[in-house]
């Protein structure tokens, strides 16, 4: 074990930052407008099930892999593949997810800073009567010059934080942003809470219908659960592995779950109670669920929702910190590897990579602006440009696939006796049972990932 290695320096240290990691674009943007489209209710709950039952046991195998090796995805993963060839290979699948992941990640990042600055403006102007926000949406996404400098200037951000390292960086952005983040989100839902579409919104999203839920609607559930925890990566893995032994991971993946989960919840039951509460809305939303977040909702809160003059920008401060708090975690796992398996200064390798993946952010940037090929290209049926077709790779393939070794690695090829040491470290919650997660880890949850890799072979698209 290398001495010397950076540590959180506590257990919030740690739950913060793989909060942060967890809490993303994935709960505010993503999580909404599939329970839009998979009705409510019996998808909320399906999705819960699968938090519960896939989630929680993969997030404790994969900080177990990590904390028990002490060393990053690529590392980690021979270790607990018992030194074969095959963990390198999952490992470095783990680090081209997490490069290809943040190099579109930061463009919708970058979209937030734009709706910051827009609604600033508007916040002393109001919303300018006749604009069209869809119009604005498709012009910013168009806009080549401005494209490029909003994710340039969030890479800088995410490559600023991780340069400073674990404690001294990530750590410490995490304890600052988190806590304003929640306080945000609570301003909006005592708000949005007293908006009259709050109770159809809090039915919609808590009532369960079985009759509504569409059959793929399990599916994506299940493969959501995976991203919004940021996991089949190796990102909690390289987390993980700089936990101390004075730590309980149980406790820490349990609170990192419980909080990811609260957080996509209350994101969910503040934007419904805001578009039901607005005649017409619902049509409206309905027609591109995708840019709720963006579209609809930046007017509203100008015309409908009580003290939205500063809630505006207030959400989408909360928006960028909650993508940054996730950026800066998968700009971690590729540095980390770097650093570990190449012997290169954290400073150096976090620079080279972030400049590495920026290259594949200006592809990404560029998608939506007509540029050829980047937006036209044609990879995987019906996904044009360079943004979608890396969206679709690594949400349908590299995420499960990923995910599915990593229960395999846990469940399959590391002791009993380790996994047991690392679980029951000693500082367990009184409600673990360790029988109860190794049955998970080695029979349902890689059942459960498996059917989604079938699902996508047999043609169901998650991204
Ligand atoms: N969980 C993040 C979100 O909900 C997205 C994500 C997926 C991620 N995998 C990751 C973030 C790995 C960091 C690391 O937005």
């Amino acid at each position: 074990m290398n001495q010397s290695r950076d540590h959180w320096s506590s257990n919030a240290g740690l739950v913060l930052a793989a909060t942060g990691s967890a809490i993303g674009l994935g709960n505010l943007w993503k999580f909404p407008f599939i329970t839009w489209e998979n009705q409510g209710g019996a998808f909320v709950l399906v999705y819960l099930i699968c938090i519960a039952a896939v989630g929680l046991p993969i997030m404790l195998a994969e900080l177990l892999i990590g904390r028990r090796s002490q060393k990053s995805a690529v590392g980690a993963l021979t270790e607990a593949m018992r030194g074969t060839r095959f963990g390198g290979l999952v490992g470095g699948w783990g680090v081209v997810a997490g490069f290809i992941l943040l190099s579109y990640y930061t463009v919708i990042a970058g979209w937030s800073l734009y709706y910051f600055w827009q609604t600033i403006g508007w916040a002393f102007t109001g919303f300018p009567p006749g604009l069209s926000a869809g119009d604005l949406f498709n012009e910013q996404v168009g806009n080549a010059g401005l494209q490029l400098m909003l994710s340039l200037g969030f890479s800088l951000g995410t490559i600023a934080v991780v340069y400073f390292g674990v404690s001294r960086g990530i750590e410490r952005i995490a304890r600052i942003f988190l806590p304003i983040l929640f306080g945000i989100l609570v301003l909006m839902l005592i708000s949005a809470l007293g908006m009259s579409g709050s109770g159809e919104a809090l039915g919609f999203i808590f009532r369960p219908n079985f009759g509504e839920l569409p059959r793929e609607g399990i599916l994506e559930a299940l493969g959501h659960s995976f991203f919004t925890l940021s996991l089949g990566m190796g990102a909690m893995v390289t987390y993980g592995s700089y936990i101390s032994r004075k730590q309980s991971i149980v406790k820490a993946g349990g609170a990192i779950v419980a909080l990811d989960t609260i957080i996509a919840l209350l994101a969910t039951v503040i934007m419904f109670s805001v578009i039901f509460s607005v005649a017409g809305m619902r049509e409206e939303v309905g027609g591109s669920t995708v840019g709720m977040l963006f579209i609809s909702l930046p007017e509203l809160f100008f015309t409908e929702v009580p003290f939205g003059n500063i809630l505006g920008p207030l959400f989408y401060v909360l928006v960028a910190l909650a993508a940054l708090t996730s950026t800066i975690s998968l700009l971690e796992v590729v540095s980390a590897y770097v650093i570990d398996e190449h012997g290169i200064s954290r400073q150096k390798a976090t620079v080279g990579a972030g400049a590495a993946i920026f290259v594949f952010t200006i592809f990404a940037a560029l998608s939506f602006t007509g540029t050829p090929f980047l937006s036209t290209m044609e990879i995987f049926a019906d996904k044009a440009g360079w943004f979608s077709t890396a969206d679709h790779f690594v949400s349908n393939w590299m995420l499960p696939t990923g995910g599915f070794a990593i229960t395999i690695a846990a469940g399959w090829m590391m002791t009993r006796r380790a996994t047991r040491e690392e679980l029951l470290d000693g500082n367990e919650p009184r409600w673990f049972n360790y029988g109860v997660w190794r049955f998970f880890i080695r029979w349902l949850a890689p059942v459960a990932v498996a059917s989604i890799i079938i699902a996508v072979i047999l043609g169901t698209d998650f991204s």
